[in-house]
């Protein structure tokens, strides 16, 4: 018997049959989602990555009906037939609901075990189970639809960039640490014993290089590898969107990104984004927000009140931080109703203490002046009448207060108007908050090292005004370093770069790298430099991250095909594994007791 397979070609998708299908002879070829017997007809849904079509197999064709009898779910399955309508039957729900194939040939391609779970939308498997058996999990529509989606975004990324005059270009795998503030991945030489290579966590140097090299203006989509804790934003191999191009300015930078995500909502989602993207300097969104990457989907702005309070108040907390030099800042929310004694003990705190806080202090306001809480009766009527002011807190409201280090009470104030934001239903997956953080501080200081750290990466250029505070200030330096930020999420982070050998050189050095460090790590690059670099500036935006918004996916896991988990391990291929004694010799490296 010829198969099925060989003589008669698919039609078309099985998700795509309608009514103006009726009287066409077809193919359908699938898995098996789900089967009903029904008197004397088998009635079967044949699914693949466009949906499912039904296909009829009725009893007076015996030997289509036996066969269809003996199907089991996930099975493989081709089936040829007449498109009827389902007269009376239309299922209106479904997009092929108004029709069936009514079989008259019908053959098993494949048979398939059991699966672990089933393969339908909403299913509660287990994590590791769904991730054991990935290709199944993969199959569920609400994933493989995720996946369809990442293609038509890559491909529109190409479209934008190659248009806009760019050139797609690869960079190496096997090369030498970029620094970004993760740890390397090592691979072992084998023909120079007690060397590496290492996986780059990004392309940044040799991006640089093509435009050093006269590239102009250059895109990839690469894979960047990263040995850090892994969150549900953060994978240890994951793609960038890499650009880089020569002779542009901040301005011109952000008004062609500024097209993409237009151009890719507009294309993907059928969204408008209006134009200009709001803009927020690194110290303002500290400021009001409490982090760099603040979510502005919702208001609830944090408040400053180190200077109303100080002095004026024995309440023990913030006395302790104003005299250690910290401050007190605080969250008004209006509807304070909406947060139980639970929450004040309970979530609140646990939240900020997670951030380092050690406690979080509470008012509610019933009326003007009339407050309760565990602060309230440390503060004086007046300081009240203060204190509301500055909050522009009304009947009703709650307050919550941290005192702390800056950077804690920054931390964890941030975190709680998060929890407050998700909590209030402000989280909308259907709004897009777009936001520019802009003139991040150049270093940090890194107490654990004793020195100062790179903010961004090392190759980020001050702004030409703060040059001369190189050597005098760290701290006040300012850079010329931008992340793109959407509803709460690090979309995207890139800088102008420094295209000078000499101010290269001083920030490699204000990094407490000696010359040697220098030369032994940044060599080829620092002589690079010498030879004629253009001004230049990039970014790189996270793929993965800006497709999980874009699907609505709460995890990295759900766009990226083959994913680890947060201990950095595949479940479905078992990596990372032992290899064998010989390969390890091969690298010089002595086997594990
Ligand atoms: P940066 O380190 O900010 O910049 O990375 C750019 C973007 O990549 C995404 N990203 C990640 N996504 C998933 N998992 C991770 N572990 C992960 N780490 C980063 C984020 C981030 O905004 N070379 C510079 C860019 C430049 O200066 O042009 C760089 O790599 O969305
Ligand atoms: P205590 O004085 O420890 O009984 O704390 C009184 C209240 O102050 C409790 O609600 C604590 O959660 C809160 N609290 C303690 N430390 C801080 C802090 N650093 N910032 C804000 N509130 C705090």
């Amino acid at each position: 018997m010829t198969s099925i397979l060989h003589t008669t070609r698919r039609t078309q998708g099985n998700g795509a049959y309608r009514a103006a299908d009726i009287g066409r002879q077809v193919a359908v070829y699938g898995w098996v989602q789900a089967y009903r017997h029904h008197g004397g007809v088998v009635f079967v849904d044949v699914r693949d990555r466009t949906g499912f079509v039904q296909i009829r197999c009725e009893s007076d064709r015996a030997a289509v009906h036996a066969l269809a009898l003996s199907l089991r779910p996930e099975w493989v399955v081709a089936a040829t037939g007449k498109v009827i309508s389902r007269g009376a039957n239309v299922n209106p729900k479904i997009p092929t609901g108004e029709v069936e194939v009514e079989v008259d040939g019908l053959e098993v391609l494949s048979e398939a075990q059991t699966p672990p779970f089933e393969i339908k939308d909403g299913v509660h498997a287990n994590d590791d189970l769904r991730l054991q058996y990935r290709y199944l999990d993969l199959r569920r529509p609400e994933l493989n639809r995720n996946f369809a989606a990442r293609s038509q975004v890559t491909q529109l990324t190409r479209k934008y960039f190659i248009d806009n005059g760019f050139l797609e270009l690869e960079t190496p795998i096997l090369t030498k640490s970029t620094p970004e503030g993760a740890r390397d991945y090592l691979v072992p030489s084998r023909i120079h014993p007690g060397q590496f290579y290492a996986l780059p966590q990004s392309p940044q140097q040799f991006k640089q290089l093509f435009m050093m090299a006269g590239m102009d203006r250059y895109m990839q989509i690469c894979r960047c590898f990263r040995d850090e804790d892994l969150r549900a934003d953060r994978q240890p191999e994951f793609t960038q969107l890499d650009l880089e191009l020569s002779f542009a300015t901040r301005e011109e930078l952000y008004e062609l990104m500024e097209g993409y995500v237009a151009f890719v909502w507009k294309q993907f989602l059928g969204v408008e984004v209006p134009l200009p993207l709001r803009r927020m300097t690194y110290a303002e969104a500290m400021d009001n927000y409490g982090c760099d990457k603040p979510d502005l989907r919702f208001g609830l702005p944090l408040t400053d009140l180190t200077e109303t309070l100080r002095g004026q108040t024995e309440f023990r907390p913030f006395v302790a931080a104003l005299e250690a030099g910290g401050l007190v800042k605080a969250l008004a929310i209006a509807d304070g109703a909406a947060f139980s004694r639970k929450d004040l003990d309970v979530t609140f705190p646990q939240e900020a203490a997670a951030h380092g806080a050690k406690g979080v202090a509470w008012a509610r306001i019933a009326a003007a002046g009339e407050w309760s809480g565990p602060v309230a009766k440390s503060l004086s009527p007046e300081l009240r009448a203060a204190l509301q002011d500055r909050l522009g807190a009304a009947e009703g409201a709650l307050v919550l207060f941290v005192a702390d280090k800056p950077a804690v009470a920054n931390a964890a104030l941030a975190r709680l108007r998060l929890v407050v934001g998700e909590r209030l239903n402000l989280l909308d997956k259907n709004r897009w908050a777009f936001l520019w953080v802009t003139d991040f501080p150049m270093f940090e200081y890194d107490e654990a090292e004793g020195r100062w750290a790179a903010m961004h990466h090392p190759f980020t250029s001050p702004r030409p005004d703060h040059l001369e505070r190189l050597e005098r200030d760290p701290g006040a330096v300012l850079a010329q370093a931008y992340d793109l930020v959407l509803n709460g999420t690090e979309l995207g982070g890139g800088s102008i770069r420094i295209h000078q050998s000499d101010v290269q050189a001083k920030v490699f050095r204000l990094l407490g790298l000696s010359d040697d460090q220098i030369r032994a790590k940044f060599g080829f690059f620092v002589d690079a430099l010498q030879y004629g670099t253009p001004p230049h500036g990039g970014i790189a935006f996270g793929l993965d991250r800006m497709m999980m918004l874009l699907v609505g996916a709460d995890s990295l896991r759900d766009v990226i095909a083959f994913p680890k988990t947060a201990r950095a391990t595949c479940l479905m291929s078992e990596a990372p594994c032992t290899v064998e004694p010989k390969q390890l010799a091969e690298l010089h490296i002595a086997a594990a007791n």
